[in-house]
């Protein structure tokens, strides 16, 4: 049953079915896991005859559970760096690798996070490696445990994964969202549902706790004692993707338009000005509070979606004015196809570029 301010269609979950063979279609089999680990050994195998100690973490959506044929392999090296700084080894690693044959390898240093990319002919994979993030492996397996909470996470992760990526909607460096915060967004709704699917693993006692620079990353890891938490909600995965179009679009937003009146503003077709707030439950303290309802620098914080640990990062600072334009009319389009159109499965997908 739906429990939107909007009814969704009574014969939603006729389109459970084929959303279902589509998520099977796009999970990753066992071949893509295998090459996957012929990349991580012979990195291992490079990484160790210059850096005898290092630890290679695989991070992102390779080891988060909510990868796809199409995601990169993000691999974090742990290790002591002494007097060098983080450019100069990702320098001296760019060298290691070339003469290992990897190709187009690239230090990309002026990053928040400074990364060498590199692709690997063996197994056909590009690949970024960073130097201690210890942050983005805690946060990983953040996201991992929230998986294996209930299925329907994972399989409305790879729905909206395969739209936002279908209807150029997952760039951060065109000012859409990134892979992260779409999951972000996904876990807020599915916690955010009656009755709920997911619990708030940071809400907990923690049971796992990492330390980085200067971040506490704490959370409660005893998901096989929450097994049966979203249980008692029977929502179907249509149903789920069209609540989740339908819970960050007008009239919520439009609703929120009042409570949020002194955030950047944006005009819309009638003229009217509203500010749009992605609000995740991970929110702890509140936007005024963060300093996010104004625009300082670049950060315009349009779209707020608090990262679960580093409490003062917004997700949703590289959407601009354009570009919030762009997501809300996904979104629209997107709900009002699986309300509406007679072969959602198909339409929902269809390819789409906004700058052609
Ligand atoms: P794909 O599109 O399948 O590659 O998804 P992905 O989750 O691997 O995305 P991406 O390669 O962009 O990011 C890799 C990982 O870096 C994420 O899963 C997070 O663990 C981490 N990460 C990315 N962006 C941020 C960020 O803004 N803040 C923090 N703390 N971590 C981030
Ligand atoms: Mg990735």
């Amino acid at each position: 049953m739906c429990r939107s301010e909007v009814e969704c269609r009574d014969d939603i979950d006729s389109f459970a079915p084929g959303l279902f063979a589509l998520f099977e279609s796009l999970k990753l089999s066992e071949e893509h896991k295998s090459r996957q680990k012929q990349l991580v050994d012979s990195l291992a195998k490079s990484v160790g005859k210059e850096w005898h100690g290092a630890r290679l973490h695989l991070y992102g959506s390779c080891a988060n559970s909510f990868g796809t044929a199409h995601s990169d392999v993000d691999v974090c090296l742990e290790m002591e760096i002494g007097t060098e700084s983080t450019v100069e080894v990702l320098l001296k690693l760019s060298d290691v690798l070339r003469a290992d044959n990897f190709e187009n390898v690239e230090a990309i240093t002026g990053a928040r996070v400074p990364i060498v990319r590199m692709s690997d002919p063996r197994s056909g994979f590009s690949c970024d490696i960073c130097i201690n993030n210890l942050l983005a492996v805690a946060n990983t397996k953040l996201l991992k445990d929230y998986a294996h909470l209930d299925q329907r996470l994972l399989q409305l992760a790879f729905l909206v994964k395969h739209w936002a990526k279908q209807r150029s909607v997952n760039e951060t460096y065109r000012g859409t969202l990134s892979s992260y915060a779409y999951v972000l967004m996904r876990i807020n709704f599915l916690q955010l549902r009656e009755p709920k699917i997911l619990a708030s693993l940071q809400a907990m006692e923690p049971t796992y706790t990492l330390t980085t620079d200067s971040t506490e990353c704490a959370y409660s890891d005893k998901v096989d004692q929450l097994q049966d938490f979203g249980a008692q909600n029977k929502d179907s995965i249509a149903e789920l993707l069209w609540g989740f179009f339908q819970y960050w679009i007008p009239p919520r937003l439009q609703a929120r338009r009042h409570l949020h009146s002194h955030g950047e503003d944006t005009k819309d077709s009638n003229n009217s000005t509203y500010s749009y707030n992605f609000l995740c439950d991970f929110m702890v303290n509140s936007k005024q509070e963060k300093n996010w309802t104004t625009r300082v620098g670049n950060d315009r914080h349009l779209v707020c979606i608090e990262d679960p640990f580093e409490t003062g990062h917004d997700l949703g600072r590289v959407v601009d004015r354009q570009t919030i334009r762009i997501l809300r009319e996904e979104f629209k389009r997107a709900a009002a196809v699986l309300q509406y159109d007679d072969d959602p499965c198909v339409t929902l997908f269809e390819p789409y570029d906004y700058e052609n």
